[in-house]
């Protein structure tokens, strides 16, 4: 299996102008490079016309989602719309939204109600700091997994990607030592089996995230034996297209 390269665009670009340059450019360069499976998160203004001109040749994906279908919510954006723009995949529980308030019970909403609706989750677990000083890293992504994904059945496995992002990484230019990924890659498989059973974890796959570049993002896959890359800041520049080069 190609490994999996989710580019998240974050609340970026600020105009639709710059997303489609950029969105062309990755593109041009990976279709060229074949060598992975890649999937770019965009905000969720840049669906429909970035769909448009992928022709199918990347996969797109938006960053959140909200828990019910439709109806009376202000503001939110359903699966159900999400699907209907030809878009399969959706990250939930990104640091970044867990910081302004999503907990893990609305983090399992949003996964059951994605999986139901035919969305593919990219769950994002991540320890911080404290966690990481205190070495309560494990309990904390045990936690995260257990909860977030309560109620899923075992036949949704396949449908859920989990990417280990310690949250102490996600845009500061620290890097997560190999061996550290390593070794919770290990941990998330064996958290997975416990919580679905022995062959859950061949269907699940492990991806990493948290300041990757062309000059650790093959490390990350090729020594810490994850299964793709989860990349912020470099999948709006030249660098996304040198890190799948060296992959
Ligand atoms: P970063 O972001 O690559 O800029 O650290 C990763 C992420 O937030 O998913």
């Amino acid at each position: 299996m190609k490994p999996l390269i989710v580019g998240n665009w974050k609340c970026n670009p600020s105009s639709l102008k710059e997303a489609v340059k950029i969105f062309n450019r990755i593109k041009k360069e990976t279709n060229l490079l074949k060598k992975a499976e890649v999937i770019i998160c965009v905000p969720f203004i840049y669906l429909w016309p970035l769909k448009n001109i992928s022709k199918n040749k990347i996969n797109l994906g938006v960053q959140d989602i909200f828990f019910e279908e439709k109806g009376p919510f202000t503001g939110q954006i359903s699966p159900l719309m999400v699907k209907d723009s030809g878009c399969k995949y959706a990250i939930i529980g990104h640091s970044e939204k867990r910081k302004l308030g999503d907990d893990d019970d609305t983090i399992n909403k949003k996964i059951k109600k994605s999986i139901s609706c035919g969305l593919r989750v990219i769950l994002c677990v991540g320890e911080d700091q404290d966690a990481r000083k205190t070495k309560n890293m494990f309990e904390v992504i045990f936690d995260q997994l257990k909860n977030g994904l309560a109620g899923v059945s075992k036949k949704h496995v396949k449908n859920i990607t989990i990417a280990y992002e310690p949250v102490w990484s996600i845009g500061t230019g620290k890097f997560c030592p190999v061996d550290d990924v390593m070794v919770m890659n290990i941990f998330i498989k064996k958290t997975i089996i416990k919580l679905f059973g022995k062959n859950s974890a061949q269907k699940i796959r492990i991806i990493y995230g948290g300041s990757v570049n062309s000059e650790n993002g093959s490390d990350y896959i090729k020594k810490a034996l994850m299964q793709g890359l989860l990349i912020g800041a470099e999948s709006l520049t030249g660098g996304f297209s040198q890190i799948i080069k060296k992959i």
